[in-house]
Parts: structure tokens; sequence; C-alpha cells
């Protein structure tokens, strides 16, 4: 049994992920997404309701499960049971924190392994933040996740706005 864990923030998740995420389950007898909750970091979407998106997005894939992690990636691998750490790569410009990153977990956890995905090429441009800082402007994030995140996204911003 071949298990990857694949944390991150995923706030919220985009095509780029759930492109990751599709041919990852199709290489590993299973994919743990591990969502993490940091209460350092401010993100749009609470840690449940990144949980949440990801299920619903990813409801049809048997072999992967999403849960919220804090602390190391390494422990949350470990508790799972994992040998390998899953991370997407779109472009150079990631490759710097990503090597630092999965230097440092080899370093800390010798045992487990980051294997990389590249994203597929029509999502290499794509993030989260991205996503976010055109829907903050009302431009058109119907190619950037599906529509059920996308709407999650407006009505996200449109009651942080409301709420000021
Ligand atoms: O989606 P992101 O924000 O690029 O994901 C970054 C993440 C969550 C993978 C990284 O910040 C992480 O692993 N955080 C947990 C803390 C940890 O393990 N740090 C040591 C690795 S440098």
């Amino acid at each position: 049994m071949v298990t990857a864990v694949y944390p991150g923030s995923f706030d919220p998740a985009t095509y780029g992920h759930l492109d990751v995420i599709r041919r990852a389950s199709i290489s590993f007898d299973k994919v743990i997404i591990g969502v993490l909750h940091n209460s350092a970091k401010s993100p749009l979407f609470s840690a449940e309701e990144r949980v949440n998106i990801l299920r619903n997005a990813l409801c049809d894939l048997k072999n992967v499960e999403v849960k919220s992690f804090e602390g190391l990636s390494v422990n949350f691998a470990r508790e799972n049971h994992a040998h390998f750490i899953l991370r997407g790569l779109r472009a150079v410009t990631d490759f710097e924190y990503e090597l630092q990153m999965a230097q440092t977990n080899r370093v800390l956890a010798p045992d487990i392994d980051t294997m990389f995905m590249t994203t597929s090429l029509e999502y290499a441009y794509l993030s989260s933040t991205i996503m976010k800082e055109v829907a903050s402007f009302n431009g058109d994030i119907s190619k950037f996740a599906p529509p059920e995140i996308t709407r999650a996204v407006i009505e996200k911003l449109q009651a942080v706005k409301s709420s000021k």
C-alpha cells in the first residue's frame, strides 16, 4: 500500500491542485490531502471550510482522503503511515522554495521522500492567491476552479467586504 500525503494551504483549491490530486490518485494507492491549519496565517477560508471544499470536489475519488493538520508536514505523513510527501511544481519560481522544504523534510524525516508532480501546462500560472485577487476586483474566475469553488470565493469575499 503506497500512501502519499499532499500538504498545503488550499485556500481554496484551484483546478491546478485538483489536477495534481487526480493524477496522483492514479499513481498512489492512497492520497491523503493535509489542509494546513496555521493560526499564524489568516486564510480566507477556515480549515474546516477548505477541507469541505476539497471533499466535495473530490468525492468521486475513492482513494483520496482530506484532513486538516497542524504542525509539521512530516509528522502528518508519519501519523498517516505515508512514505511520500507530494507537492505540485508549476514553474521554476516554485523550485527554490520547494527544494528547501523537501530537503528540510528529508533531514527531519529521512524515511519520507518528497515527490513532485508538474502541474499541467494549462494551470501553470494559477494559484489560490491569483484567483482571490482577480475575484476581489470582480474579474472572471471561472477558468480557475470548478463552479462550487468559484461561487464560494465570491460569496466569502462579499461576506468579508460587508463585515468591514
Ligand atoms: O500550499 P502552500 O502554502 O505552499 O503549502 C505550504 C506547506 C503547508 C506545505 C508548508 O508550509 C508546510 O509544510 N507547513 C507545515 C510546517 C512544516 O512542516 N514546515 C517544515 C517544512 S519547511
